[in-house]
């Protein structure tokens, strides 16, 4: 076989056999395929797409290119998230004690910040002594005895993915359906969990512009899981607005442990007690009807502190200081405070979550790079939601800055951010669909 055929069959619209992928995926791993051959190959995929089958295909080879963790003789059942990146997206630092603390295990690898998109691990990284880099024993070890864990991805999981990533983000080839699922469901194949709720955001902030285009991307994925024996969901959220009103690490930490106090904004709290919900219903059988019990059961342990004490027992387990936890105000903090206020009286229509996030970087919260340093403690906060009433002079936004420049820059990010409206508009619904299969 020789990767040079493969690419010509694919770039005259041929469906690949399962044995041409992984000849491909193995050899691009092994460094046998080169990076041009790879890109030209990834633009015949983009340019011809792929059938479900070539789709599957793809995913297991890039799955099985590395580590594929087995959790099995740890737990029965394990039970892992994802989304698809978004503004302002805490949701594992709550959804993952919250199914915890009802007796489900969680073990999940987390992703930094990329582009304007916020990461778990970054925000996690605000807390002192977090380790958010264990060993595969250790990984297991604390899943066994507390239910819980939350690192970054380990090196070897899933590297043709880290390899083909890379290369897809410098050569316009990130917007195809079957690279996305394939991506994704390869780590989560690889990371070993028994069931998925993927978490699809859709709107101006996301990768999938429209609601068409996130349908299409969460049944590829969830026929993906289901193909190989994982249970998978997947919850079409909206990510045209910031989730919640923070965005920026520290800050995003502070509303979460909010939250977990039963506290905070209604549309995060109905965004994490419905991811929640799912996760219970593929860990409990999947039975019809049954999710609305699992959310209630959710939302009491958010009002019981059951779910914050589970936090808090896994920022312990894995070395950070929890008592900046118990006292948010010991969590790194930003020099200068500046908040922008209403140009006018009216509603808000729209408040672009593209442009909050790309502030944010800005403001140094996120990377341009893959190794840029960020500050934990900047961001921005964000007073007003579609749907909402505004008068002029009220509060809209408050940048929490380290650096002047970059808070006159952040400021202009920020300028056209709110369109405002005479009449009401609608509130933006938290979710669009479900997917299930
Ligand atoms: N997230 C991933 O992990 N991969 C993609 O291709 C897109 C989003």
């Amino acid at each position: 076989m020789r990767a040079v055929d493969i690419i010509a069959r694919k770039r005259d619209g041929m469906e690949l056999a399962s044995e041409e992928i992984s000849f491909f995926i193995r050899g691009y791993t092994e460094g046998i395929v080169t990076d041009y051959q790879a890109a030209a190959w990834l633009m015949a995929v983009y340019l011809k797409g792929m059938s479900e089958r070539e789709t599957v295909d793809l995913t297991l080879a890039m799955a099985h290119s590395g580590d594929v963790l087995d959790l099995s003789d740890a737990l029965p059942m394990v039970v892992d998230k994802h989304s698809s990146g978004g503004v302002g997206d805490k949701t594992s630092l709550i959804v993952l004690p919250l199914v915890a603390a009802c007796g489900v295990p969680v073990a999940k690898m987390s992703g930094r910040g990329l582009g304007f998109s916020g990461g778990t691990i970054d925000k996690l990284e605000s807390i002192s002594g977090y380790r958010v880099q264990l060993s595969e024993d250790e990984f297991r070890q604390q899943a066994r005895k507390i239910g819980i864990v939350l690192t970054s991805q380990s090196a070897n999981l899933a590297p043709a993915d880290g390899k083909l990533y890379a290369l897809r983000d410098v050569t316009a080839t990130v917007p195809s359906l079957p690279l996305i699922a394939s991506s994704i469901m390869s780590k989560k194949i690889a990371a070993g969990a028994h069931a998925i709720v993927l978490d699809v955001k859709v709107g101006l902030g996301a990768f999938m512009q429209t609601i068409d285009e996130a349908k299409a991307l969460a049944r590829m994925m969830v026929g993906i899981g289901n193909r190989v024996g994982r249970r998978t969901v997947a919850l079409l959220s909206d990510m045209n607005q910031p989730l919640g009103n923070a965005v920026g690490n520290a800050l995003e930490v502070i509303e979460a442990v909010e939250l977990l106090h039963n506290r905070g904004p209604q549309d995060l709290r109905e965004h994490c007690l419905a991811v929640a919900g799912y996760m219970l219903w593929l860990a409990r059988g999947a039975k019809e009807g049954a999710v609305e019990g699992y959310v209630k059961e959710a939302a009491e342990k958010l009002r019981n502190g059951a779910a914050y004490d589970k936090f808090c027992t896994m920022i312990k387990a894995q070395g950070g200081d929890v008592r900046m936890i118990n006292d948010t105000s010991l969590l790194p903090k930003a020099q200068m405070v500046e908040t922008l206020t209403a140009s006018r009286n009216g509603y808000v229509r729209q408040l672009n979550a593209l442009h909050v996030g790309m502030a944010s970087v800005e403001l140094g919260a996120g990377r341009s790079r893959k190794d840029d340093a960020i500050d934990h403690a900047v961001g921005v906060i964000v007073h007003k939601k579609v749907g909402d009433t505004i008068m002029e002079g009220e509060p809209t936004f408050t940048l929490h800055a380290n650096n002047r420049g970059r808070l006159e820059a952040a400021k202009r990010h920020l300028q056209n951010t709110i369109v405002y409206s005479d009449q009401a508009p609608l509130p933006l619904p938290v979710f669009y669909d479900v997917i299930l299969e």
